[in-house]
């Protein structure tokens, strides 16, 4: 039964719950607040002056900020507080003596912005090494495409281990394009809105040939390379061509710990990439593995064949190679891969700034087709919070 809000706080997202303000104490510089759950939290007076949902502070209709702080002196006195007989908290905040505005808190809504430590956190902490091929998420195309559970459970799947399959879907072309444009707009490069994995003539790219693939990332030689990747296997036919699949996350956790050195050098120095072809020659220069100000894993960029000229002092050269072998005999070790052989029907979908994927070598004994595409995570995340949205 979902509960009705008390206060309309300007948010889309559902937050009406029962949690009920049971205690208010004001002090100089905050309020405290007791729900009837127990959980306790502090809320400093600009804090809740700044989240004024009020259609003076918010927009009615685009729900977008009003307010602007700017003019408050700080620290803020004290606001008059009260809990009203139906629960909502009210401020009546002073100036000069008189009564300026009033402020009005849905006691749910709060209770969700209540300070945790894990709102400083960014993204998932758990990583995976081999043992996630027994585990690996599993979905039924037909399923997915009902819009219902599945669905929301395979992007939540997606986003929480960067890695999630689907099977059993018409094994022809378009019908990755139809399915992808379903979850998100597709993110086009210089490959193109989708990009058909070949072995071709003239190939601009490894992919495009029967080689093998070493673990790598898509597009490093972007600033912001390609988020989530979708693969889906058309036809796969031939000798080889199997995938394998590695968690950058879990890599990068082992190396902090286990060769801190290293991971230094891969987590400061910058590194050049580059891809070129007849119309564009693309490049960046990043670290290798890029962490968050607080230190926590966002994204690893190993790709040995567009990686560019290293360009260092000649005192630094060794140090950088070191630690890039020392990172790519993790990649190689087999107790991080999990592998698969992807089946006409298949759809692979993984976070392409967190897991590395390739293939093995594959002959001319048959067709081997795959399409891929790309997408936004902040889109594919929207499309799960609407789909929760709707749900309830
Ligand atoms: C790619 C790629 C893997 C494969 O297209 O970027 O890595 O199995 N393909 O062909
Ligand atoms: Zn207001
Ligand atoms: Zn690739």
């Amino acid at each position: 039964m979902s509960a009705i809000a008390l206060v309309d706080m300007g948010d889309l997202a559902p937050y009406a719950g029962r949690e009920r303000i049971v205690e208010i104490r004001p002090y100089t510089e905050t309020l405290w607040v007791k729900w009837d759950d127990g959980h306790e939290a502090r809320f400093s007076w600009i804090w809740l002056r700044d989240h004024c949902a009020c259609a003076a502070c918010r927009h009615p209709t685009t729900r977008e900020r009003l307010f602007e702080l700017y003019d408050l002196s700080l620290p803020l006195a004290a606001p008059r507080v009260l809990l009203e007989p139906e629960g909502a908290l009210q401020l009546r905040w002073q100036k000069d003596g008189q009564e300026e505005h009033v402020t009005r808190y849905d006691p749910a809504w709060l209770r969700r912005r209540a300070y945790e430590p894990a709102h400083a956190q960014n993204g998932p902490h758990e990583g995976w090494d081999a043992s996630m091929a027994g585990r690996l998420p599993r979905f039924n195309f037909d399923e997915v495409q009902e819009r219902g559970d599945a669905l929301r459970n395979w992007i939540q799947a997606l986003l929480q281990h960067g890695v999630a399959l689907i099977s059993g879907a018409p094994a022809r072309p378009g019908e990755l394009a139809r399915f992808a444009e379903s979850i998100a707009p597709i993110y086009e490069t210089n490959f193109g809105r989708i990009f058909d994995v070949q072995s071709k003539p003239n190939p601009n790219n490894a992919a495009y040939t029967s080689l093998g693939l070493e673990l790598h990332v898509d597009l490093p030689n972007h600033p912001s390379p390609p988020d989530i990747q979708l693969l889906f296997c058309i036809a796969n036919e031939a000798e080889g061509g199997d995938s394998t699949l590695a968690d950058g996350l879990w890599i990068a956790e082992r190396l902090r710990k286990e060769a801190p050195q290293d991971f230094q050098v891969l987590t400061t120095l910058p590194i050049d990439f580059r891809f070129q072809d007849a119309e564009v020659d693309i490049r960046f220069k990043t670290p290798l593995i890029e962490l968050s100000p607080q230190g926590d894993f966002i994204g690893i960029r190993f790709n040995n064949w567009i990686r560019d000229s290293l360009l260092l002092p000649p005192e630094e050269v060794e140090t950088f190679y070191r630690a890039y072998q020392r990172l790519w005999k993790e990649l190689r070790d087999e107790r991080n891969h999990i592998q698969l052989r992807l089946q006409a029907g298949d759809l692979l979908a993984f976070d392409n700034r967190r897991v590395l994927h390739g293939r093995t070598a594959f002959t001319a004994t048959g067709a081997r087709h795959l399409q891929g595409c790309y997408l936004q995570r902040s889109m594919v995340e929207s499309r799960l919070r609407i789909l929760e949205r709707n749900a309830k």
